[in-house]
């Protein structure tokens, strides 16, 4: 039924690790509702850190730095629904999926947030300390970025320290699965939406450049 619909997850793991095997866990999820889930492995991506320049908040113009992250960016724009799946690293985010939100967030997704009204579900994996926090801190960069974030009940939060502990994990499994059953249902619902109404548009973007009144108007008042 759901063919064309596709789920794009973002891994921020360094490693093919437990985060990758809960993302096979949810793409089995979605391959029960024929629903396409492609991942993108963040280390295999060309993904230069945020460097000196520090006028991103200023410029009225994307990024300039040239690698692998407006490709990934342009491929969540092409999907229905994106997962964020990142491991727990000192207490924080694994910083390939930090490195990504700052690239991707400031240096691409700001301007017009292309993202808006996606379905987005968020997944940390980690030994146990501060996977709420992780995942708490996607979720708002999911939010941040106009997305409808699904719950999927308890937190996908799925506690795994060595290697092939996270198929150990039944309730953080159990609400992976949750999580993706819930995300299709939503994106259906958006789509049959889209599809009777002839609306694109469900929620207002109306205010979706962040920029205009800032750094543009700036621009044009010294020209
Ligand atoms: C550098 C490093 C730091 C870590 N810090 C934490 C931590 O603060 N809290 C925690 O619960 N687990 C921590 N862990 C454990 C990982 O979150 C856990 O092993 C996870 O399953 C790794 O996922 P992966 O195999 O997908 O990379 C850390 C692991 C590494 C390698």
């Amino acid at each position: 039924m759901s063919a064309s619909l596709k789920i794009l997850a973002i891994n921020g793991s360094e490693r093919d690790g437990n985060t990758s095997d809960v993302l096979r866990h949810a793409a089995e999820t979605a391959a029960e509702r024929g629903v396409d889930f492609e991942i993108v492995d963040l280390r295999d991506i060309r993904m230069e850190r945020c460097g000196p320049c520090g006028d991103c908040n200023d410029r009225p113009i994307a990024c300039e730095v040239a690698d692998g992250v407006p490709g990934v960016v342009q491929k969540m724009i092409d999907a229905d629904g994106i997962v964020f799946a990142a491991p727990v690293h000192g207490f924080g985010t694994a910083s390939l999926m930090q490195t990504f939100i700052e690239r991707a967030g400031v240096g691409y997704l700001r301007f017009d947030r292309p993202l808006s009204n996606k379905v987005a579900g968020v997944i940390s994996v980690a030994r146990r300390y501060s996977a709420g926090e992780v995942w708490a801190q996607l979720t708002v960069n999911a939010l941040l970025n106009r997305m409808i974030v699904v719950g999927s009940g308890f937190p996908a939060t799925v506690h795994a320290l060595h290697r092939g502990d996270a198929l150990k994990d039944e309730e953080g499994l159990k609400n992976v699965s949750r999580l993706v059953e819930r995300m299709i249902d939503m994106i259906e619902l958006l789509d049959e939406h889209r599809r009777l109404t002839g609306r694109d548009d469900l929620l207002s973007s109306r205010e979706a450049n962040e920029r205009v009144g800032l750094a543009l108007n700036e621009l044009q008042a010294a020209a």
